[in-house]
């Protein structure tokens, strides 16, 4: 049995802030992030909006598009690293409570931005194994309340945001279907980017922890050069054991971290740039988010129609990375 992504959806927080408001609060500028990150906007959350807030509409319009009931649904996933709640309960069971899922499986998947490509993978495992027939995926974050919004280095980097799939069966001779992925990690990495302070290694102590330790910390050159060969070989090595020639691909559906690093591995493969499709202007980097507020883009544009060949690509905290492969 095959698995395919049967509908898409999305949701952004209605408050969307320019780079030049930005300016006002860190010293940067509209030209130095524009330049350096190809970001223009980003959307934020309200101060009584969590994960599962974003989540819940992306969801339903998902659900709806697929034409799927709450009763219907066996699995939810949701991918985060800005969860409701520390550690406890997942998100997952709250966005599975909030839509009215009577009994379905639940539960995180913590890969920060490679967090949707983790997910899917897990949901066609689930699918094609026969263990699931409908699995409602989720990518949601919400890292304005995670950066340090005195860091200029970090804060002007990420958005909020939400987009959810569900995944269901395939036919054999169908057009659609969701191809093994490629998934990996390199736990060596993890102070690249992570947040020291607040969990069980470094608990926070009231009084002693600085603010600074419990928000997002970055080594960007690191990830920067951790991203741009890892988006290549990814890529590269999804297509090999496929038998398939970068020519095949339709579109390449990059994590939108920053556009420096999607132009500069395609120029580093030779592939074309124009086939990876980029949105970050918009959203700038809204982590396990990206890659389906992308597809729900491309969806509603018209760019998606059955047997397209999609290949996503993601990297993020872990560190982590990987890809999938898909005939939309
Ligand atoms: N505005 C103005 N100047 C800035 C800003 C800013 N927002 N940020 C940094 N600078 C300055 C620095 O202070 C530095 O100045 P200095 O030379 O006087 O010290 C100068 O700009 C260059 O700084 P670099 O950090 O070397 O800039 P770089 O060209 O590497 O770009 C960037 C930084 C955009 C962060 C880049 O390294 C990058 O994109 N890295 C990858 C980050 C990423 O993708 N993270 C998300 C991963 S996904 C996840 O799991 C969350």
């Amino acid at each position: 049995m095959n698995a395919r992504i049967a509908s898409v959806g999305a949701h952004v927080p209605a408050r969307r802030m320019h780079n030049n408001e930005l300016a006002q609060i860190v010293d940067t500028s509209d030209e130095w992030i524009y330049s350096h990150t190809g970001i223009h906007y980003r959307h934020l959350a309200a101060e009584d909006e969590a994960a599962s807030d974003l989540a819940v509409p992306a969801a339903r319009q998902a659900m709806e598009r697929a034409g799927v009931g709450p009763e219907e649904i066996d699995l939810v996933l949701v991918a985060t690293s800005t969860p409701d709640y520390v550690g406890l309960p997942s998100t997952a069971c709250v966005v599975q409570d909030k839509l009215g899922i009577p009994a379905a499986g639940a539960m995180d998947v913590m890969a920060a931005c490679t967090g949707f490509i983790y997910g899917l993978e897990t949901a066609r495992t689930y699918v094609t194994a026969g263990a699931a027939r409908n699995v409602l995926l989720v990518g949601t974050e919400v890292y304005s309340k995670i950066v340090n919004w005195e860091d200029r280095r970090t804060c002007v980097l990420f958005g909020d945001g939400a987009g959810a799939v569900v995944v269901q069966p395939a036919a054999d001779d169908a057009p659609s279907r969701i191809l093994p992925a490629l998934l990996g990690s390199r736990g060596s990495g993890a102070d690249s980017l992570y947040r020291s302070h607040g969990g069980t290694r470094n608990q926070y102590v009231p009084g002693q922890t600085p603010e600074a330790d419990l928000k997002l910390k970055m080594d960007g050159r690191r990830v920067y050069n951790f991203a741009v060969s890892t988006v290549v070989e990814t890529i590269r090595r999804l297509l090999e054991r496929n038998d398939l020639e970068f020519d095949a691909v339709d579109w390449v559906v990059p994590h939108q971290a920053n556009e420096r690093i999607i132009a500069a591995a395609a120029k580093r493969a030779g592939w074309d740039r124009e086939r990876f499709y980029v949105n970050i202007a918009e959203y700038a980097n809204t982590s396990a988010a990206s890659i389906p507020i992308a597809l729900n883009e491309m969806f509603e544009g018209g760019h998606l129609s059955p047997g397209r060949l999609l290949v996503t690509v993601g990297f993020g905290s872990g560190l982590t990375y990987g890809g999938n492969l898909l005939y939309w």
